[in-house]
């Protein structure tokens, strides 16, 4: 496939996360730019540019990393030259659908995706939608862009939003629940290393298992929960308090905040 030059603006948690998994070999040249300078470390991976009209003008790709508060302003600033240019325009913005963009900039190839932050050490997981413009060649950019950042999934955009509450999230709720098996242990007197060590460890071997098992959750949980045993006495005050209940409106909630950004930004 023929090298493409990318533009990353937006250089945050994950401008920066897919940047690093990048093989700058694989492009002509990686760009970046970032509003907060201090985002742009030295680092001979990547091409400072001087500004994101900068970006435009010397990219077949821009990947946009940028959060959907600034868009508005960002579209507004360079409006023109992405109008004229006509790069690929890959947006990771929460709640922001490739046709905000298309009335926008009045047409356009644009890729909406939503990683995830463990894309950061190769074990994110990705969703791609095409917009109405983007050709089957783009697709495949993008999908070799975000291969280097773990698994990768092409769907339809009317299903982003509830994508965006559960992979884009997840690493979130996933945090929170470590967070509380953490403070568990530090509960029960473990050292604070140790504890850290402890809520990893559960998780990540945890979710090796279920990897490799491929079995359904209610059985692992089976295996775990031996009848009037410790883990079931867990798990009677977890369904006690609606724990998983509490998790499931919780995912809602976070579809609704995505559906209310785009409802937001088009009333603007
Ligand atoms: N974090 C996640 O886990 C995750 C997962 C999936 C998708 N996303 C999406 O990814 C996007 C970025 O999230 P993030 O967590 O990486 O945010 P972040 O760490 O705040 O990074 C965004 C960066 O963009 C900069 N910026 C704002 N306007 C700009 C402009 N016009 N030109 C250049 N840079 C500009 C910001 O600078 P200032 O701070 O100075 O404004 C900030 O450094 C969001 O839209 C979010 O919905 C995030």
């Amino acid at each position: 496939m023929e090298k493409v030059t990318l533009g990353i603006i937006g250089f945050g948690n994950m401008g920066e996360a897919i940047g690093r998994a990048l093989n700058p070999s694989d492009f002509k040249k990686i760009l970046v730019y970032d509003l907060d300078p201090k985002k742009l470390k030295k680092d001979r991976r990547f091409t400072k540019a001087k500004n994101s009209g900068d970006i435009i003008n010397r990219s077949e790709v821009i990947l946009l990393a940028i959060k959907p508060q600034n868009l508005s302003d960002f579209l507004k600033e360079n409006k023109a030259a992405l109008s004229f240019r006509k790069p690929l325009i890959v947006s990771i913005l929460a709640g922001i659908s490739t046709s905000i963009f298309e009335k926008y900039l009045k047409g356009g190839r644009i890729i909406r995706a939503m990683p995830n932050l463990p894309a950061l050490v190769g074990e994110g997981f990705t969703f791609l939608s095409a917009g109405r413009d983007a050709r089957r060649g783009d697709l495949e950019i993008v999908k070799r862009i975000f291969s280097k950042t773990g698994e990768v999934v092409v769907t339809e955009e009317k299903n982003m939003d509830r994508v965006t509450s559960i992979t884009g999230s997840g690493p979130g709720y996933v945090f929170y629940f470590m967070d509380a098996l953490y403070r568990s242990a530090l509960n029960l007197g473990f050292p604070k290393l140790q504890a850290r060590r402890i809520a990893i460890r559960v998780f990540l071997g945890s979710a090796k298992l279920a990897e490799a098992s491929g079995k359904d959750f209610a059985s692992l949980l089976k295996g775990v929960a031996s009848p009037k045993g410790t883990t079931e006495a867990a798990l009677k005050i977890f369904e006690s308090q609606r724990v998983g209940y509490a998790i499931e409106k919780g995912v809602k909630g976070a579809k609704r905040r995505s559906e209310e950004i785009s409802r937001g930004f088009k009333e603007r």
